[in-house]
């Protein structure tokens, strides 16, 4: 049986991760799939590789069309090893092919791998490439999400290959979003969008615009993750709204504790966001994968975040979760810090800082000594009730 095949002669040839559950970081709970794309004509164009261990899957189903060793040109539209890292296997079986990228890309390769011998030809964003009966126009995409990134568009497929842009990390057996219900790629998309784009919202919006300007009819997005875009309108109207930081009427809680003074706290903030009807979403910090919790923050409008005092300062995991969150630079929010201390606050104050820091417009920060009091719990719940509010 051959390929799905997206387009007359474009073909899905990439490889499904079933098992894979960590992404440097990011928890990829159903899996994730590396997409390449065969294109049959005059020249026969493959755009964009696997993952090493992925080669042989990949080149199975090529060869149900094709014989690799038949590929023309290989374009790599983004280097990061997750696509790269299969390049040197598949130059051995498409030995006259030549590689299709930008400088910074052919760089890039040449420090991963050694490309001695390999045949490269260095485009930039708006050239065109003809393989046959169709034009590969490129599309500069610096710093969506690296340096030497592009996207290629196949102009008379109507075909957006978009690379990481408008990605899902999900292992599905289906290729469309309407295979998996467009809804559901769209949770897996904004899960990927707050995890790997959202520090990059600027270039995206204005990126967005570029591409309006450009007129390019796009009826297909084909990213290099997860299910391709038959309704590509609904991935760039939610593209427009992540990056907008366009937020909802939710408040997102994220804490640990010692002693459950600080969780105590956590919960009567929830309670006063609660009474005011907001939507309230509390993580525990070692419980929750920080990848659904940036998730959630990425539309919230406001966010407390609390830490127990140790050592003088914040808690270790709350630590290491705000120094991935001010890596995702989230905008546009509202915020608390709270937590329970000995014989310091250096904790909340530590906390306070840092979310003044990525510009969240802050309440006072809120501690207690040791243990909360139903005073103080109601003052927490005041807090959430002024947050919500
Ligand atoms: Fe899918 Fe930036 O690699």
């Amino acid at each position: 049986m051959k390929p799905v095949e997206l387009k007359d002669g474009v073909y899905w040839v990439g490889a499904i991760d079933w098992d894979e559950r960590d992404f440097h970081n990011f928890v990829t709970e159903r899996g994730l799939t590396y997409n390449s794309y065969l294109i049959m004509d005059e020249k026969v164009t493959l755009v964009d590789t696997v993952k090493h261990k992925f080669v042989r899957q990949s080149m199975e189903r090529i060869r149900k069309v094709v014989e690799p060793s038949e590929i023309e040109y290989i374009v790599v539209n983004h280097i990061e090893p997750d696509h790269s890292s299969g390049l040197p296997d598949t130059v051995k079986i498409a030995k006259d092919a030549t590689i299709i990228c930008t400088q910074r890309a052919k760089d890039g390769l040449c420090r991963y791998y050694d490309c001695d011998g390999w045949n490269f030809q260095v485009v930039k964003g708006g050239d065109e490439l003809k393989i046959g009966r169709r034009t590969l126009m490129f599309v500069d995409m610096t710093m969506l999400h690296w340096p030497d990134s592009m996207a290629t568009y196949v102009k008379e497929d109507r075909l957006l290959l978009s690379n990481d842009a408008f990605g899902q990390h999900i292992a599905s057996g289906g290729r469309f979003d309407e295979d998996i219900g467009v809804d559901e790629a769209l949770k897996w998309a904004k899960i990927y969008y707050a995890n790997i784009l959202m520090p990059l919202s600027g270039l995206i919006k204005k990126k967005l615009a570029e591409i309006q300007n450009l007129n390019l009819e796009i009826d297909m997005i084909a990213p290099s993750h997860g299910v391709v875009w038959r309704n590509p309108a609904k991935i760039i109207e939610a593209y427009s709204r992540w990056s907008n930081f366009e937020s909802e009427n939710k408040v997102v809680i994220v804490y640990d504790s010692m002693w459950h003074s600080t969780e105590a706290i956590a919960r009567a903030i929830a309670d006063g966001v609660e009474s005011e009807g907001a939507e309230v979403r509390v993580f525990h910090v070692r419980k929750d994968h920080w990848t659904s919790i940036v998730t959630e923050i990425l539309d919230a409008r406001a966010v407390a975040v609390g830490s127990p005092t140790i050592h003088n300062g914040l808690f270790p995991t709350v630590a290491g979760f705000l120094t991935y969150l001010k890596g995702l630079k989230p905008q546009n929010k509202k915020g608390l810090a709270f937590g329970s201390y000995g014989w310091n606050g250096n904790g909340v104050k530590e906390v306070h800082r840092i979310l003044e820091e990525l510009k969240f417009e802050m309440l006072e920060p809120f501690m207690v000594k040791f243990r909360p009091t139903k005073e103080e719990l109601e003052k927490a719940f005041e807090m959430g009730a002024e947050l919500a509010k």
